[in-house]
């Protein structure tokens, strides 16, 4: 038997609905799998928590996060607690702490959905977003001058640092090369942003010299963006920046099926720190505590943590048993056009799940 220590943060919001459902699951693959067990600890790290402590999780809370082998995550965000505090005060840290320098997002359409583009198909939908996630566009360094005066002014610097561009574009073509995927396209804007751009592109180059049978397309970010749109399926894996990563994750998820679906693995490579999965989506206050949040994204996120840790076999076992139930149609949240709730379609998938085992 292989025991794994899980962390798991529900968050806020509809965070812990969607959570249980992922948990249902995982629970599902213990019991059909048999050599593995996962040994779960809860942590009710959130925006409550913050509103009683002053802050959003324990002075020590790295500490304690650092000895398990993963951490699972719902969502957080509440209108009591401003949305640059649970951010920065709770995700960005567990990132930075534990080297999760890579932020991966599959862009794939499930059988059962579609996709807002017209004639795209899931043969056309189907690459990963491979964003750097610690720190590029994304550095709290700078600084505000002269506030309320006229010539007030703010300055937001961008941080590319050779250890830290190399290593996201060598993880984009060893992922490439391990999925034999035939093709990395690299986002730049090395025409307007002449120092830290030039520098990426610079790296790409020397990485894909070492990688003869992998093709590279180096496109300019806007210019990249409107293709996910018209072309989707010269995609294979894409690698970005952090910022750049953001926008196009997001335009990804957009593209095959809505924030209810997306998960995202941020990944420590070397496996030196836990690695965290959570889903894309928000805490979702509009619709928190009617029980009709879609639970896709969040088991989606359990079913790469699995892949993560080396069960491969597990992921495609969740992700058939998701498009099962998809193309089934019978249990479909809301935000999917049913009445499900967020439990029925938990429950159909795990039931699925069990058949398909
Ligand atoms: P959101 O993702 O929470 O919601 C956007 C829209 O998508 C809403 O209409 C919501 O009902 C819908 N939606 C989201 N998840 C869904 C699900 N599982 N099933 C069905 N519909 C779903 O983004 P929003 O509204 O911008 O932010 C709300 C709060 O979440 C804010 O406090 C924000 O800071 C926080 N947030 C937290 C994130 C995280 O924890 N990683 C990521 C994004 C936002
Ligand atoms: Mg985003």
């Amino acid at each position: 038997m292989q025991y794994y220590s899980l962390a798991v943060i529900p968050g806020d919001g509809v965070g812990p609905e969607v959570m249980k459902e992922a948990l249902n699951i995982l629970h599902v693959i213990e019991e059909l799998h048999g050599g593995m067990k996962f040994d779960s600890q809860t942590f009710d790290w959130n925006c409550d928590y913050y509103v009683k402590h002053g802050n959003m999780m324990p002075a020590n809370g790295l500490e304690i996060l650092q000895d398990f082998d993963a951490i699972l995550f719902g969502a957080v965000g509440s209108p009591l607690v401003p949305d640059h505090i649970s951010v920065w005060e709770l995700i960005l840290p567990i990132r930075r702490r534990f080297e999760q320098y890579v932020n991966m997002r599959p862009i794939k359409l499930l059988h059962g959905l579609e996709s807002p583009l017209r004639n795209k198909g899931h043969d056309d939908l189907d690459f990963v977003v491979i964003r750097e996630n610690t720190e590029g566009e994304y550095t709290n360094m700078g600084g505000r001058l002269y506030q309320g005066l006229p010539y007030e002014m703010a300055l937001q610097n961008n941080v590319f640092t050779r250890f830290g561009t190399e290593r996201i574009i060598q993880y984009a073509y060893d992922y490439a090369e391990h999925h034999r995927r035939k093709n990395v396209t690299a986002a730049t804007k090395s025409n307007a942003m002449n120092f830290t751009m030039t520098f990426w592109d610079e790296i790409v180059k020397e990485v894909s010299g070492k990688y003869p049978d992998i093709h590279t397309n180096l496109y300019h970010v806007d210019a990249l963006a409107a293709y996910f749109v018209t072309s989707p399926e010269r995609f294979d894996v894409v690698v970005a920046s952090n910022l750049f990563g953001d926008i196009l994750s997001d335009l990804g998820g957009a593209i095959v099926g809505g924030l209810g679906i997306g998960p995202s693995g941020n990944i420590n490579p070397e496996k030196k720190y836990p690695s965290m999965f959570e889903p894309v989506h928000g805490s979702a206050p509009d619709i928190a505590g009617k029980g009709i949040a879609n639970p896709i994204a969040q088991i989606w996120s359990v079913a790469m943590m699995l892949d993560h840790l080396g069960f491969k076999e597990a992921y495609d076992l969740i992700l058939d048993s998701i498009e099962k139930v998809l193309i089934d149609g019978v249990f479909r949240t809301p935000d999917l056009g049913g009445d499900a709730s967020t439990r029925e379609l938990g429950n159909a998938i795990a039931n699925t799940l069990k058949k398909t085992a």
